[in-house]
């Protein structure tokens, strides 16, 4: 059957990486027949400045319908300093789909891009799950009083022990798949007993069903000097919406970069989201500087969800080889550009 996919190239580098993760999945649709069709929508900052569009009505009832996927760039331009549209695509497409397991893994190609010294390419290789439809993200608060020295700001952080139990949950069956035996929690229970004990009472009973698997908790600021101090302790790391937002930067530099790091917003076996852990570096935007690896082992994870694994393996062989043979951009060290990394990867497709 056909896979649907719509992709939104959406604002600065998010425009030069998805070109080539388009041109990656047309070379595989032309050289092994892999049957996607691809919907490019515009939505983004310039539409917005232009029509007040950002999320478009009806626009989810039209991804459940009639697609499998969705790609999406990165949003985010300077001249709508509010993030009204990021706000509106990003987080509402996340919350509206309710993919609530945010995927970003971890893995260290070559040793070479390591910030850590000494550490070697089996040392870092874990996954980041983020719960993506709670916590501080939910948009619940408000200001009052303000523009005034009285202003309160309220930014609610909610917490629902579904919400908890079902993220926990996939992080061990996530395991138990993939032939692993570790998992760590991150939280922040000692400062925030409200939210985050709810995390730890939750933690306690699922950990019980899945007693051949290693589980522990870590405070989250500890978690991230433990990221750093001993990477290879971890297989899988699961925790809240803003802390896995964050040790998913601390772990895309472990792995040499976020121009390498790829992530995924899942529903499990519904439409679900696709796009690189980095955003629009607007600086960038259009120069032909930016890394398109990210995006394009975003594909990979993309095609391996909607049941293509050989494709996506082929795809993570040749990115892994384009950075051993240092055909890259210069975040890598490399003397390519956008294009010339994008061609080169598909040329080994
Ligand atoms: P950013 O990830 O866009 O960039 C931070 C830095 O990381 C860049 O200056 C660059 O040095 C490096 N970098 C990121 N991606 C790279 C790539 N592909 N190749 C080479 N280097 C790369 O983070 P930021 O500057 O904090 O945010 C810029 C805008 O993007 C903001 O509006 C932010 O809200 C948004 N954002 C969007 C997403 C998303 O759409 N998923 C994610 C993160 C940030
Ligand atoms: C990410 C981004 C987003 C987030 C922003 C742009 C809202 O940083 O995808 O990691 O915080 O989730
Ligand atoms: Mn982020």
């Amino acid at each position: 059957m056909t896979k649907r996919i719509a992709v939104i190239p959406g604002d600065g580098i998010g425009i030069d990486v998805t070109a080539e993760a388009v041109k990656v999945l047309e070379t595989l649709s032309m050289s092994r027949a892999l049957p996607v069709e691809l919907v490019t929508l515009d939505w983004g900052a310039e539409k917005y400045l232009r029509e007040g569009i950002t999320l478009p009505q009806g626009a989810l009832e039209m991804f459940r319908r009639e697609f499998h996927a969705v790609f999406i760039g990165a949003l985010g331009d300077p001249r709508v300093p509010d993030m009204k549209h990021v706000l509106d695509i990003l987080l509402g497409t996340r919350f509206g789909l309710d993919l609530y397991v945010n995927e970003r893994p971890v893995k260290l190609l070559d040793a070479r891009f390591c910030p850590l010294k000494d550490r070697t390419e089996a040392d870092v290789n874990f996954v980041v799950l983020r719960e993506n439809t709670e916590g501080a993200y939910v948009g619940m608060g408000g200001n009052f009083k303000r523009d005034t020295p009285d202003e309160i700001a309220v930014q609610e952080d909610v917490n629902t022990r579904k919400g908890v139990e079902r993220i926990l949950v996939y992080a061990f069956e996530y395991a138990r798949q993939h032939g692993l035996n570790k998992v760590c929690m991150g939280d922040k229970s000692n400062a925030l007993p409200f939210g985050h004990g709810l995390w730890q009472r939750t933690f306690a009973k699922v950990r019980e069903r899945y007693p051949e698997i290693e589980s522990w908790h870590l405070y989250v600021d500890a978690l991230a000097m433990q990221m750093v101090k001993n990477p290879a302790q971890f297989q899988v790391i699961v925790t809240c919406n803003m802390f896995g937002d964050i040790i998913s930067d601390l772990g895309g530099q472990l792995q040499g970069g976020l121009g390498l790091a790829p992530s995924a917003n899942l529903n499990p076996g519904h439409v679900s989201m696709f796009e690189p852990v980095h955003g629009s570096a607007p600086k960038y935007g259009g120069k032909n500087v930016a890394n398109p690896m990210a995006a394009i082992l975003t594909v990979a994870m993309m095609l391996d969800y909607l049941g293509f694994p050989a494709e996506a393996a082929s795809i993570e062989r040749a990115v892994a080889e384009a950075v051993h043979q240092d055909k890259t951009t210069s975040d890598l060290g490399g003397a390519l550009g956008t294009r010339e990394v994008g061609d080169w990867i598909c040329s080994r497709l």
